[in-house]
C-alpha cells in the first residue's frame, strides 16, 4: 500500500489531497480562490501565491488526519503555471519530503489532470482507463490532443496557436459582463439560449488540422456586441442567445478536432482532462456522439486538485521513478 500526499498550486486553488496505491481518496481538499480573485476579473499572481501560504500548512495538517498522519511519498505539481505558486508548493512539498525523508516526486500538471480519470469516485462510471489512449485537454492554460500510446509517453498532435479555450470563456464572459470563472457562468446564460441565433466562426476547421485557435472567436463575440449596440449583453434574451451560440462555437472545435484525431490515429479510447471538462456540452457531446470508450472525470475532478497529482505521481513510481529532491518549479514545463 502506497499512500501519496499530493500538492498542487500551480494558479488560483490550494489543493492538497492522499491517494492510496494512485486510486483511492483517502483526503482531497480544495481552498479556492475565485472570490479573492473575482473582483478583479482574473487571476492576480502576487495575491495567488500569497493566499497559498496562508493555507497550505493547514490544508496540510487538515488531510493529514484522515490517514493517521503516515504518507509514503508526497508529489507536487512542478509546472507549468504561475510562477509564485508554484514556488510554494514545490517548496513546501520538498521541505515536507526531507523532513520526513520521504520520495519528492514532481508531477507536470497535464499529466496530473490526465489521472483524473484514474480516481475512483462514485460518479466515474466509465472505470479506469486502459493504454492506449487519445487525451484532450482543456484547461484555462491549455488546449491540446495528445496521443498516450503507454504510461507517461505522451506526443502532442496539436495546440492552440493563441488563447486557451477555457481563458476564451473567461475572456468572453467579461465582455458579456458575466462573472470570473468565465466558463460555468457561460454555461449557466447559455441554458435558455439558442445555440444558433449568432454564427460564429470555427478557426483552424482546415481538413486534417488538429491546431486550435480561439483569439478570433473572441473577437467575432465582441464585433458581434459591437454591431449589436446599445449594451445588448443587458437584455436577457440577447446575453442567453450570446452565450449559447459562444458555447456552442467553443465546444464544436474541440469535438470536431477530437473525431478528426481518433480517425486519423486509429486510437480507440478517449481520456478529456482540465477545468472545461466540466462542460456539460462537451460531456455530453462527447459521450453520445464518439463512438468509442470515453473516460471524463467527475465534475470535482476536472478542476486543479491534488489528489490528480498523486495518482500521476504514483504510476511515476511504478514506472521506476525513485523521486527528486533538486527539482525546481518551471513555470513553462514542457510536457514531452
Ligand atoms: O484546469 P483548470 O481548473 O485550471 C487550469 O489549469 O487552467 O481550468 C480552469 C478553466 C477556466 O478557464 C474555467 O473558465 C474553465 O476551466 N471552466 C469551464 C467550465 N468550468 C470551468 N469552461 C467551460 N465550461 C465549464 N462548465
Ligand atoms: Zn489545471
Amino acid at each position: 500500500m502506497t499512500r501519496i500526499l499530493g500538492i498542487e498550486t500551480s494558479c488560483d486553488e490550494t489543493g492538497i489531497a492522499i491517494v492510496e496505491n494512485g486510486r483511492k481518496i483517502l483526503a482531497d481538499i480544495v481552498a479556492s480562490q475565485t472570490a479573492l480573485h473575482a473582483q478583479f476579473g482574473g487571476v492576480v499572481p502576487e495575491l495567488a501565491s500569497r493566499q497559498h501560504i496562508i493555507t497550505i500548512a493547514e490544508l496540510t495538517a487538515r488531510a493529514l488526519e484522515k490517514c493517521e498522519n503516515k504518507v509514503d511519498a508526497v508529489a507536487c505539481t512542478q509546472g507549468p503555471g504561475l510562477m509564485g505558486s508554484l514556488l510554494v508548493g514545490v517548496n513546501f512539498g520538498k521541505a515536507f519530503a526531507y523532513a520526513r525523508n520521504l520520495p519528492f516526486i514532481p508531477v507536470h500538471h497535464i499529466e496530473g489532470h490526465l489521472f483524473a480519470a484514474f480516481l475512483e469516485h462514485p460518479d466515474n462510471t466509465t472505470g479506469t482507463p486502459q493504454y492506449p489512449f487519445l487525451a484532450l485537454v482543456v484547461s484555462g492554460g491549455h488546449t491540446c490532443l495528445i496521443t498516450c500510446p503507454e504510461p507517461h509517453q505522451y506526443t502532442i498532435l496539436g495546440t492552440t496557436r493563441d488563447d486557451a479555450v477555457g481563458e476564451c470563456f473567461d475572456k468572453v464572459a467579461r465582455l458579456l459582463g458575466l462573472p470570473y470563472p468565465g466558463g460555468p457562468a457561460i454555461q449557466r446564460a447559455a441554458l435558455n439560449g439558442d445555440p444558433h441565433a449568432f454564427e460564429f466562426p470555427r478557426a483552424m476547421s482546415k481538413r486534417n488540422s488538429l491546431e486550435f485557435s480561439y483569439s478570433g472567436l473572441k473577437t467575432a463575440v465582441l464585433y458581434t456586441l459591437r454591431d449589436l449596440g446599445n449594451n445588448a449583453q443587458e437584455n436577457p434574451s440577447t446575453l442567453a442567445n450570446l452565450a449559447a451560440s459562444f458555447q456552442y462555437a467553443a465546444i464544436d472545435i474541440l469535438v470536431e478536432k477530437t473525431k478528426l484525431a481518433l480517425t486519423l490515429t486509429g486510437f480507440k479510447r478517449l481520456v478529456v482532462a482540465g477545468g472545461v471538462a466540466a462542460n456539460q456540452l462537451l460531456r455530453s457531446r462527447l459521450t453520445n456522439e464518439l463512438d468509442c470508450p470515453v473516460h471524463i472525470p467527475p465534475l470535482p475532478l476536472c478542476m486543479d486538485n491534488g489528489a490528480m497529482i498523486a495518482a500521476a505521481a504514483y504510476s511515476r513510481l511504478q514506472h521506476g521513478f525513485s523521486g527528486n529532491l533538486s527539482a525546481t518549479a518551471d513555470s513553462s514545463l514542457p510536457l514531452t
